[in-house]
């Protein structure tokens, strides 16, 4: 079995910054130290050698809208590689009525290409008891995450009541409950009045989901997992409203877990004000772009650590399936693409810019969720025994990002233009070398599926916690009761 050194780089994990090697064998870190030898040696010098990207939200072939998304396992894996990502987290979607297990081999059938590792999420989309058994054969399937969307009406959305027997659910099977929060009800409502007002354009996307339809349905959210006694991961917060609620809640001490996305923190709202349809739709997404003020709110909360992962949710539509929704924005695929920019545009515009440290640069993008995921330290570590996902990143190495250079199937990149430093002089997926220098080689079905165990300790704490408070009957001496009970 030969072995490879990456030598002479600086080691930056979420808490440490040091000089020296790393030394890999058999797809594992086996050394870290001074002057190691190997067969063969990665030159590291300048460089910044880190856990590799973990990206917990992407939709790869993800049927939506009447239509697929255009990244598949294949070239979504390819992106990811190439800009630093060694893993990604997909979302099984079963249909309202489907079996949780059918709906998990649709999605095992899709994986084959994938060229990095790969888990899974599960929706729940709809609830029967049938969904209720079937969540523990997926928990024992190593999935351990459960998305519940509170927008999407008569499609993926589902109501307090059944979010809340799935919370409890999730509480008693030792995993947690990942949440899209919008009012889908509110949301539906302001899509009809905008529509009957000649308001149709991509523009009309955003004026239907206003700030307060986030931070509602977030609040909501979190004090139903409180009511659960479960922790909750609310995926792309785009919004202070949605924001204070987290922050709020923290502060209260329940666990929850905020995650923006790199296309909030650095694109607005202006975006839709586009005079071309095209620019404007290819940037339809939910939540929409937001008004600056919010980008202050994400930044902060990064810095703070009221918010802990930076994810793309990356969801890409060509411009010709974005254009099923001329004449009426309610048709247009929602999603935007990111995996290939995540890592050089956070650290250009989060560690460049003194926003961001380089450690904590490393925490929301790797090991925060993978400590949230229960994958550390197999996965956000640089450690002996840790899988080798590991990006070498070249602070001096830059680019201007364009769709014309991209890994994705998509025709265009919401980034396009965007000046970057900070690419990867190496992406190794399990030791073996994806990306060196720009150029990708990454080899088409290496990924794996990761099993994730249940019950972290966070889970444990709660349950003993809720138990302990519990409403218990009161036991009355019958003398104080009233006379005939
Ligand atoms: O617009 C988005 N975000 N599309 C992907 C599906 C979702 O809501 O995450
Ligand atoms: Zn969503
Ligand atoms: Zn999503
Ligand atoms: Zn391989």
């Amino acid at each position: 079995m030969s072995s490879k050194v990456i030598k002479g780089g600086t080691v930056v994990t979420a808490d440490l910054t040091y000089k020296a090697d790393v030394k890999i064998k058999g797809g594992k870190i086996v050394e870290i130290g001074p002057n190691l030898k190997a067969d063969k040696v990665l030159d590291a010098k300048g460089c910044y050698v880190m856990p590799g990207g973990i990206d917990p939200h992407v939709h790869l072939e993800m049927p939506f809208m009447g239509t697929y998304s255009a990244d598949n396992f294949e070239s979504g894996t390819r992106a990811a590689l190439s800009g630093g990502t060694t893993m990604v987290v997909d979302f099984c979607l079963p249909d309202p009525g489907q079996s949780l297990l059918d709906a998990l081999k649709r999605w095992d059938n899709k994986t084959s290409l994938a060229a990095c590792d790969y888990s899974f999420h599960m929706a729940v989309t709809w609830w029967s008891e049938q969904v209720f058994n079937e969540m523990a054969d997926v928990v024992k399937r190593g999935i351990t995450s459960f998305k519940h969307f509170m927008a999407y009406k008569g499609a993926l959305m589902v109501n307090d009541d059944e979010m809340f027997a799935s919370f409890q659910r999730c509480a008693a099977l030792g995993a947690i409950p990942f949440v899209h929060a919008e009012n889908g009800d509110v949301v539906a409502s302001l899509q009809e009045r905008l529509m009957a007002e000649g308001n149709t354009g991509p523009e009309a996307h955003a004026y239907s989901r206003p700030p307060e339809v986030e931070g509602e349905a977030t609040n909501r959210a979190i004090m139903i997992a409180d009511m659960a006694g479960v922790p909750v991961y609310i995926v792309h917060t785009s919004c202070e409203e949605a924001h204070e609620a987290i922050r709020r809640a923290r502060q209260k001490g329940q666990r929850v877990y905020g995650e923006p996305l790199i296309q909030h923190l650095t694109l607005d709202e202006s975006e839709y004000a586009n005079p071309d349809w095209d620019h404007a739709a290819r940037r339809v997404m939910s939540p929409p772009f937001r008004d600056k003020r919010h980008q202050d709110s994400l930044w902060a909360g990064l810095q703070a650590g009221s918010l802990s992962v930076v994810a793309t949710d990356h969801c890409a539509f060509t411009t010709e399936q974005k254009r099923f929704g001329l004449g009426d924005f309610r048709k247009i695929p929602n999603g935007t693409g990111g995996l290939e920019d995540r890592i050089p545009m956070l650290w250009t515009y989060g560690v460049s810019t003194g926003r961001l440290t380089m450690n904590e640069f490393v925490a929301v993008t790797s090991t925060n969720i993978a400590k949230i995921l229960n994958l550390y330290p197999k996965k956000g570590a640089i450690l002996v025994g840790a899988d080798a996902d590991i990006v070498v990143l070249d602070p001096k190495k830059g680019k201007t990002i364009t769709a014309a250079k991209q890994q994705s199937a998509i025709d265009y990149n919401v980034f396009e233009g965007k000046e970057v430093m900070g690419l990867p002089r190496f992406t190794l997926t399990r030791g073996k070398v994806a990306v060196e220098d720009g150029t990708v080689k990454a080899e088409t079905g290496h990924g794996e599926f990761v099993a994730r165990e249940p019950n972290m300790p966070v889970n444990a704490a709660l349950s003993k916690w809720k138990d302990l408070v519990a409403p218990r009957p009161i036991v009355r001496d019958p003398k104080m009761m009233p006379a005939g009970v």
